[in-house]
């Protein structure tokens, strides 16, 4: 088997990165069965248009199938789970797919931290389980880590590979550890980031100029984690914190403060920052 033998993807969860990934493989001509809950796909098809560019959108929203029925995956080569971070909800769809799909789908979870190892004991092949981990914006950032479990194939690895290249990203093939490589170096500096500011060593605006304009970032640390959204920055160091017994990974008191009072970042108006309606 070839990435060129998977004609069709589905994606469980609508949220930011499934809708992404979902934009991401229409336009590159694949057709793509989005699943979530209704409340969920009519929020996810409008994003998808505001970032389509319009002479795309016919080709885009026309490959694009949304149904909240997880058996509408049943004919993909290719499944990603991209739903919320817990445990028992990832077990749950891996649970479900392992009786509807084929036993050549392959299944890989957008996961940016669960060990792979630790997701595969819910699906029924893990030799055909991978992490398949897109970068937020999908569209536009280029990598894909690509997270090689205890007991993945070749195959497997291959297949996402090719796919990966064939929506025109760069595949990075990684073993399987907490946060994978990504979010363990890019939770090293946002954490030791958070940590500066606490110590009012320097000013947010200070520490995010220090990274764009020192180290060509796009986007300073603090201003990363509004756009990344701090329940999700949260919820990454307390797992990694967890998992990999680092204290490099603490959560700081201003950042579980900040989500506590509902201040997530871009997507509530507020977070470290503050944002105007948009
Ligand atoms: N969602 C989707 N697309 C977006 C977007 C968003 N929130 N913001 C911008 N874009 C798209 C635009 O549509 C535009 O696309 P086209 O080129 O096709 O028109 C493109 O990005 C550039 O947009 P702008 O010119 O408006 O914005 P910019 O030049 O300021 O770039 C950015 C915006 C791409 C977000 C840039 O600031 C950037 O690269 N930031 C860093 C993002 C990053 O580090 N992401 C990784 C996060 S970590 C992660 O995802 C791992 C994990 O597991 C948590």
């Amino acid at each position: 088997m070839t990435f060129r033998d998977i004609k069709k993807v589905g994606i469980i969860g609508a949220g930011t990165m499934g809708r992404g990934i979902a934009q991401v493989f229409a336009l590159f001509n694949y057709p793509v069965v989005l699943i979530d809950r209704e409340s969920v796909l009519g929020v996810a098809i409008p994003k998808i248009k505001e970032r389509t560019a319009p002479e795309l959108w016919d080709k885009v929203r026309s490959l694009i199938t949304t149904d909240t029925d997880m058996k509408r995956v049943r004919d993909c080569g290719l499944i990603i789970e991209a739903v919320y971070e817990e445990l028992d909800v990832k077990k749950e769809v891996f649970a479900s797919l392992s009786s509807i799909c084929a036993p050549t789908a392959i299944i890989a979870t957008n996961t940016s931290a669960i060990p792979i190892g630790e997701l595969a004991r819910f699906v029924k092949d893990p030799s055909r389980f991978a992490g398949m981990h897109f970068m937020n914006p999908p569209k536009v950032m280029k990598l894909v880590e690509v997270v090689r479990g205890p007991e993945t194939s070749d195959e497997t690895i291959e297949v996402i590979e090719g796919l990966a290249r064939a929506i025109e990203k760069v595949p990075a093939i990684v073993g399987d550890t907490p946060g994978f490589v990504s979010n363990r170096l890019l939770f090293a500096l946002l954490g030791e980031a958070f940590r500066v500011l606490e110590s009012g060593v320097a000013t947010k605006a200070s520490i995010d100029t220090v990274m764009k304009y020192g180290m060509n970032h796009p986007m300073g640390p603090i201003e990363l984690a509004d756009f990344m959204g701090l329940d999700i920055c949260l919820h990454i160091m307390e797992f990694l914190h967890k998992s990999l017994g680092d204290d490099k990974y603490r959560p700081t008191e201003e950042l579980k403060t900040l989500v506590k009072e509902g201040k997530l970042g871009r997507k509530t108006g507020e977070g470290f920052y503050r944002y105007a309606a948009r």
